[in-house]
């Protein structure tokens, strides 16, 4: 089984709609799958069609009490995935977790009690570099990173390397497993020079499918809903099943 950490220092790329997209296309493989929001602005807890005035126990209960595992505070959704979810009490948090010793392990320290349970975890992190962000990397046996196809992505990606290398201390084999572009136009020319040097510099690392932009990715979280349900039609939908095949293939 496989822990990813879906990241990257730089808001707005594409993690959560990955992580939930990729999430529900494994589980509507036939993989057990389970994601965890740890970013307090909940997106992904939202876009999973979840209310979070319903919800009593989140990752932050998790993070509180890591020996636990997430298991108290995981739900079943009605798209084939388990859900951690993340409330705005997790942005509260980042003080309470400050001065404690091994705040870096903590989600780390839950997801191993789970491990055998799934065959997938996906983590979604925040665009910030904290304590999340570390929790995440710390936890994953890879990254995931989403990579913009936009004029200056590549720029994001020595931040990430040397984050990475920092939280290598903690976790030695942690890696980037792949790199995903997303929200690509291929008719515009900026968008295949991204892509082209993307591919020079990192080779087989950046998957083969690319995620288009798809005005359908953008309307979903608002009724919900995956983009599968929403839109299985879309381009967007059959790009992120082909990306799960993919990741599959990678991580058997
Ligand atoms: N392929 C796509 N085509 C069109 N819109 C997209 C695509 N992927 C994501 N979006 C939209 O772009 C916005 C940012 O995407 P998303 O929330 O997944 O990014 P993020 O990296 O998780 O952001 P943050 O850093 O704030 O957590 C959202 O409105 C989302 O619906
Ligand atoms: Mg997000």
């Amino acid at each position: 089984m496989t822990i990813f950490a879906v990241a990257m220092q730089k808001g707005g790329v594409g993690k959560t709609t990955t992580t939930l997209s990729l999430g529900v296309e494994l589980a509507r493989m036939g993989r057990r799958a389970l994601l965890v929001d740890i970013d307090p602005q909940g997106n992904l807890t939202q876009a999973l069609g979840c209310d979070p005035t319903q919800i009593t126990n989140s990752v932050y209960e998790v993070l509180l009490n890591p020996t636990h595992g997430p298991g108290f505070a995981t739900l079943a959704t009605s798209y084939g995935v388990d859900l951690v979810p993340a409330t705005l009490t997790l942005a509260g948090a980042e003080l309470t977790l400050a001065g404690r010793f091994g705040r870096e392990l903590l989600l780390r320290t839950a997801l191993q009690e789970v491990r055998r349970d799934y065959d997938d975890i996906l983590i979604d992190s925040p665009p910030s570099l904290g304590v999340f962000t570390i929790n995440a990397l710390t936890a994953a046996d890879v990254a995931l990173v989403p990579l913009q196809a936009h004029i200056f992505a590549l720029k994001a990606m020595p931040q990430l390397e040397e984050t990475i290398g920092i939280v290598r201390q903690l976790n030695p084999s942690l890696h980037i497993g792949g790199i995903i572009i997303t929200m690509s136009d291929r008719r515009t020319s900026v968008n295949q020079v991204v892509e082209e040097e993307a591919r020079q510099q990192y080779g087989d690392l950046v998957f083969k499918t690319v995620i288009p932009f798809n005005v359908k990715l953008v309307e979903a979280p608002a009724f919900g809903a995956p983009i599968v349900s929403y839109a299985p039609d879309s381009s967007g939908a059959k790009a992120y099943r082909d990306l799960a095949q993919e990741v599959a293939a990678r991580y058997e």
